[in-house]
């Protein structure tokens, strides 16, 4: 069985006045109608052919003809990372593996690293939401493109790449590191569009000032950031001391890489979901309930045409809430993530994200926006510093007045009290990708 995939090409001739492919012109019965196609056809694919899925809808006690109405997705069991490491390397896939043309893999910071695959048609369908993702944002047809994503297994660099050349963009491969020849090359090429990590970009931006050259000054006009969870501070940040848009793009390995959801440019109201091709639920993470929209919970997703490696509900492990479509009406949107249930903080009761620490340092006069968290044990608890560089030419007294702004933003806003260190400009590490903003330094301090 196949499914058709009949899209309409993504270029400049099938592209609305709004800038909106046919997909995204659907109406809400048209789309439903288009998805319980698809699902149906993923959840048979899925139960044919591999076997992990049908243990699992086994075990449940269903069978993909169970699902009469996207509502009855609730019935059928999730897929987490564990699932996909169990079945490591290739036992997820849905097709023989000489019908896969390109691997991918998680990081893998513990335990094996989790495996991805594509076939050709898969490549195209990714080249096409990422086409779609930086239409949203801004580019088209003649822009040139520099993406500072990581390539290699990560799917940041190849995932922007051919996602910028099917949209019928130039491209500059420049994937992550050797900063100081990205701002040259971002010179002498003059890209209007950038694509990278936020943390990334940061760092870029100080190269630029390090190059005594004003960044507002380059080419760019729209940052495409994504691969990690950042802030409206953190936005505007970047938009103020770049002279750019930054909008947000979102994706995962498992459900494809990045063109998952876009932010556009013109509304910048939470990300877009492509859900011609990505079902979202947002469930209850702990009752494991599927919550209505507006609430928060933990994202999960449902691929509905991937054929290497379809996923069935893809527990994401990242919390945010599913609002009602705007810029295109029938695609729900996404809120901008948070933060990872991995990345939570449990400190001493109350629960803490980066990203609330993020906004707090970026509201405070004197600190740079490069922090790190520093988790240890004191008496036996949990005990956390946050680590801030000051401004350049950030005085003594404003750095005591800084620390103190930290603390009491902390101990009002969240409820718990933190150790904040106001370290000299340029000693903290640097991103370069993705940054891993928690030190935990815990397992070191026991006796
Ligand atoms: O990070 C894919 C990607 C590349 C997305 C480039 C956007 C741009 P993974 O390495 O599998 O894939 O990591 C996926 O990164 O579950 C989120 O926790 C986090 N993440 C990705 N995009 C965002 C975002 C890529 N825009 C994990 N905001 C996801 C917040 C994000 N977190």
């Amino acid at each position: 069985m196949t499914i058709a995939r009949d899209e309409a090409p993504i270029g400049r001739q099938t592209v609305s006045e709004e800038g909106l492919d046919a997909a995204e012109r659907l109406s809400n019965e048209e789309l439903r109608e288009l998805q319980l196609e698809r699902l149906q056809w993923t959840l048979n694919h899925a139960y044919q052919n591999v076997p992990h899925y049908r243990r699992a809808f086994d075990a449940a006690g269903v069978r993909p003809s169970d699902c009469k109405t996207l509502d009855d997705l609730a019935k059928f069991p999730y897929t987490t990372k564990d699932d996909l490491r169990e079945n490591y390397p290739f036992g997820m896939f849905a097709v023989p593996r000489e019908q896969v043309s390109r691997i991918h893999a998680s990081s893998g910071t513990t335990g094996r690293p989790t495996v991805v695959g594509y076939t050709t048609e898969d490549l195209d369908l990714w080249a096409t939401v990422v086409a779609r993702s930086i239409r949203a944002a801004g580019g088209g047809p003649g822009d040139i493109v520099h993406v500072a994503y990581g390539y290699g297994l990560f799917t940041g660099g190849l995932g922007a790449h051919y996602g910028a050349e099917k949209l019928g963009c130039t491209v500059v491969p420049a994937s992550g590191g050797m900063t100081a020849r990205q701002v040259q090359l971002i010179n002498d090429f003059k890209p209007t569009i950038i694509m990278l990590t936020p943390s990334y970009m940061l760092t870029l931006l100080d190269e630029f000032e390090r190059q005594g050259l004003d960044p507002k000054a380059s080419s760019l006009k729209v940052g495409i950031f994504g691969a990690e969870p950042w802030t409206p501070a953190m936005r505007e940040e970047i938009e103020q001391r770049a002279g750019i848009d930054a909008v947000d793009i979102y994706g995962l390995s498992e459900v494809i890489g990045p063109g998952v959801s876009q932010e556009c440019v013109q509304t910048k109201d939470g990300l877009h979901i492509w859900e011609d091709h990505f079902y979202p639920e947002v469930v209850d993470p702990l009752r494991d309930t599927v919550k209505p929209e507006g609430e928060k919970g933990e994202l999960v997703f449902t691929s509905l045409t991937k054929q290497a490696m379809p996923v069935i509900r893809y527990r994401t492990r990242d919390l945010t809430r599913l609002l009602p479509g705007t810029a295109r009406p029938a695609f729900r949107r996404m809120e901008k993530v948070t933060g990872r249930s991995d990345d939570m903080i449990i400190l001493r009761g109350v629960n803490l994200f980066p990203t609330q620490i993020e906004e707090i340092v970026l509201r405070t006069d004197g600190l740079a926006p490069h922090f790190q968290l520093r988790l240890t044990r004191r008496h036996r608890m949990d005990h956390l510093t946050v680590q801030v560089e000051a401004e350049p030419d950030a005085s003594s007294e404003r750095r005591i007045v800084a620390a103190a702004h930290v603390v009491s933003a902390v101990k009002d806003g969240i409820g718990v009290s933190v150790e904040v260190d106001v370290v000299d400009p340029d000693t903290l590490e640097r991103s370069m990708g993705k940054l891993r903003r928690i030190k935990d330094l815990r397992d070191q301090d026991r006796p």
